[in-house]
């Protein structure tokens, strides 16, 4: 969900709803605001997308009331408890509407404390654990908002981003943070509150990231920060380094194209400055480790969700096939319930688009608790898993807008190529295989522009499989984490149930499903595996399956073998997780422009999911 707020001395409603506009990523449910105008609290919140709110509040009768305050709080929800309703949106009133509040996270006691509230004869109209919070925090107000909200945090189990207002406070705003983000950005007489900084830096770059445990009053450019814990904080802050081009579509029709296209610059970004050409190594400071550190690493534990944890899977194989270190992939959200092994020789690497997924950061405080080493490689800089890894690498991929991840991914893989390597260099690789593969990075941008030039092709060849209902991705090595992220891409933006496979797999079981209803895209590329991988796609024939190739440039023999094609450049198979996995993200693009979906806000899904 996303958080914005608003004090100062324009008209909050412009900034709230640019915000809300900015943040609809993090969900699109339903949507709200509420301001306070002349100790009068006025609320509009409804189902759907920020844009029907917008529509709502040009016909509410009290529309003037509504754009004429300078304070506000706003919301755009992904539901976790109750559907995605008008009712069920925030903000969220008290029962006598003196306070109100917008709230991302779980409150987990919402049960006990919502039949406490009832036998106090407290009446809820939503299904939501927020409004619980908002009777609560009612019924500790006494005329001050911030001790209000301190008592009833005290009661509070579960995670929280606020942001509260109260009728008789006006130009007042309390927000508080335990494990949902909250950023503070400080304007000249205003101040602006949000989920993350893509709703601020329109109008400041001066930000304050709120700590787990931080609570702050705020009245125009005063802000008060202190600690439920530990009481009066200082928080230095920092400036946001994103120019707000960097969020806007640039001509593109979709977020999610424009990405596509940004990823020969973004790969640059993430590699420039951390490839060394003539030692064959890499150069990554922020893993903040020695040269004898890095000896002493005995294994690897990559924990990630969704795209990022794929993404790992391909580091699982460049880990182990440069460094012959033993490297392992586990879901973020099953690491911490499964007491894992691990310990001081063992570095977790924490892979975040946001850094602010709850599943992720759950194994991070895992780990960090066994005592091993824990590292993030995260695109959100200042992000709260960039923050409590410590050490970690920057992605530098931009904002990613778009749901589905395209760009976060090949940065991803590209920083984990690098680990490889410097991992590898410490240990058996020699230098001029150092160099070697040093140039086959430098060249991933070129890789990719190549891909991106046959987008007319795939577009093409995209129309043949836009009816089905259900498809197989194969491969094999390198080449199967591709097709488990083929699968999702096409699964998240174009409905069609996928299900990525080891090609060798596939004859264990799924074969039983194959018919001419069922498409097999295989990853048949040159390298380790490619024969066997045809023979597969040979058998997938025999059973009348349509078949599509990721195939070799230039390979007639393996072309001939498949329905279509898809071409991508001769490189080695680690690099070639990258042109392949981007021309999975065209096809996956042009399979849902086609079947007519909402390509960069995918339905029940929601960008970054603080939630577990
Ligand atoms: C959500 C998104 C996915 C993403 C996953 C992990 O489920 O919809 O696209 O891969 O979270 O997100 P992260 O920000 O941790 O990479």
């Amino acid at each position: 969900c996303g958080i914005v707020g608003y004090t100062g001395k324009r008209s909050a409603m412009p900034v709230l709803l640019s915000g809300l506009k900015k943040l609809e990523y993090r969900g699109y449910d339903s949507a709200g605001v509420a301001v306070n105008e002349n100790n009068k609290i006025l609320v509009s919140k409804r189902d759907g997308k920020v844009q029907g709110l917008i529509e709502q509040i040009k016909t509410d009768e009290n529309v003037d009331e509504l754009e004429a305050a300078h304070s506000g709080i706003a919301h755009t929800r992904w539901a976790t408890h109750g559907p995605p309703t008008s009712i069920n949106a925030h903000p969220h009133p008290g029962p006598e509407s003196k306070v109100i509040l917008v709230h991302n996270g779980i409150i987990e006691n919402h049960n006990s404390l919502r039949q406490k509230l009832e036998s106090q004869g407290n009446v809820f109209v939503s299904e939501t654990d927020s409004e619980v919070l908002a009777h609560l925090v009612e019924s500790c107000y006494r005329g001050n908002l911030l001790e209000a909200v301190t008592e009833a945090l005290q009661q509070v189990e579960g995670t929280y981003g606020i942001t509260c207002m109260a009728k008789d406070e006006p130009g007042k705003l309390v927000v508080a943070r335990r494990g949902s983000p909250i950023v503070l950005g400080l304007g000249e007489d205003e101040t602006i509150v949000a989920s993350d900084a893509s709703a601020i830096i329109r109008w400041t770059r001066q930000a304050i990231y709120l700590d787990d445990n931080d609570i702050a009053e705020i009245n125009g450019a005063q802000v008060d920060i202190r600690s439920l814990t530990s009481g009066s904080v200082t928080r230095t802050p920092s400036e946001i380094d994103w120019s707000p081009d960097a969020a806007e579509k640039g001509g593109f029709e979709h977020y999610m194209t424009k990405e596509i296209f940004e990823q020969p610059e973004t790969i640059r970004n993430t590699t420039r400055g951390r490839l060394d050409a003539e030692r064959g190594t890499s150069i990554l400071s922020g893993l903040n480790l020695s040269p004898r550190e890095l000896v002493d690493i005995q294994r690897l534990l990559i924990v990630g969700c969704g795209t990022s944890m794929n993404a790992g899977l391909i580091g699982e194989y460049a880990i182990e096939d440069f460094a012959g270190i033993p490297a392992e992939v586990e879901q973020a959200a099953e690491f911490r319930y499964r007491n894992p092994i691990v310990g001081s020789r063992d570095l977790v690497l924490a892979i975040s688009q946001s850094g602010e997924t709850a599943d992720t950061l759950a194994a991070v405080r895992e780990a960090v608790e066994k005592g091993s080493l824990v590292a993030g490689l995260v695109n959100v800089v200042g992000s709260t898993i960039a923050r409590e890894t410590g050490r970690g690498i920057y992605l530098h991929a931009g904002p990613e807008i778009s749901v589905a991840s395209t760009k976060a991914f090949t940065s991803q893989v590209s920083v984990l190529l690098m680990i490889a390597l410097k991992l590898a260099r410490g240990r058996r690789l020699s230098q001029a295989r150092g160099i070697e593969i040093v140039q086959e990075i430098k060249r991933i941008p070129e890789l990719i522009e190549w891909v991106l030039e046959t987008n007319d092709k795939i577009a093409e060849v995209a129309q043949h499989y836009t009816n089905y209902q259900n498809m197989f991705y194969i491969g094999r090595g390198y080449m199967y984490p591709v097709a488990m992220e083929g699968a999702l891409k096409i699964k998240e933006i174009s409905y069609i149930h996928a299900e990525g496979y080891n090609a060798a797999e596939l004859k264990h079981g799924p074969i039983a499903l194959l018919d001419e209803n069922m498409p097999v895209i295989a990853l048949a590329n040159k390298g380790a595996g490619q024969d066997k991988t045809l023979s597969n796609v040979e058998e997938c024939k025999a059973r009348s399956a349509p078949v599509l190739g990721v195939v070799t440039a230039g390979d007639k023999e393996s072309a001939d073998i498949f329905d279509h094609v898809i071409e991508i450049p001769d490189c080695p198979q680690y690099t070639s997780v990258i042109p392949a996995a981007v021309a999975l993200q065209l096809f996956s693009y042009h399979v849902a422009r086609l079947r007519g979906c909402s390509i960069d806000q995918p339905r029940n899904l929601a960008k970054s999911v603080t939630v577990e």
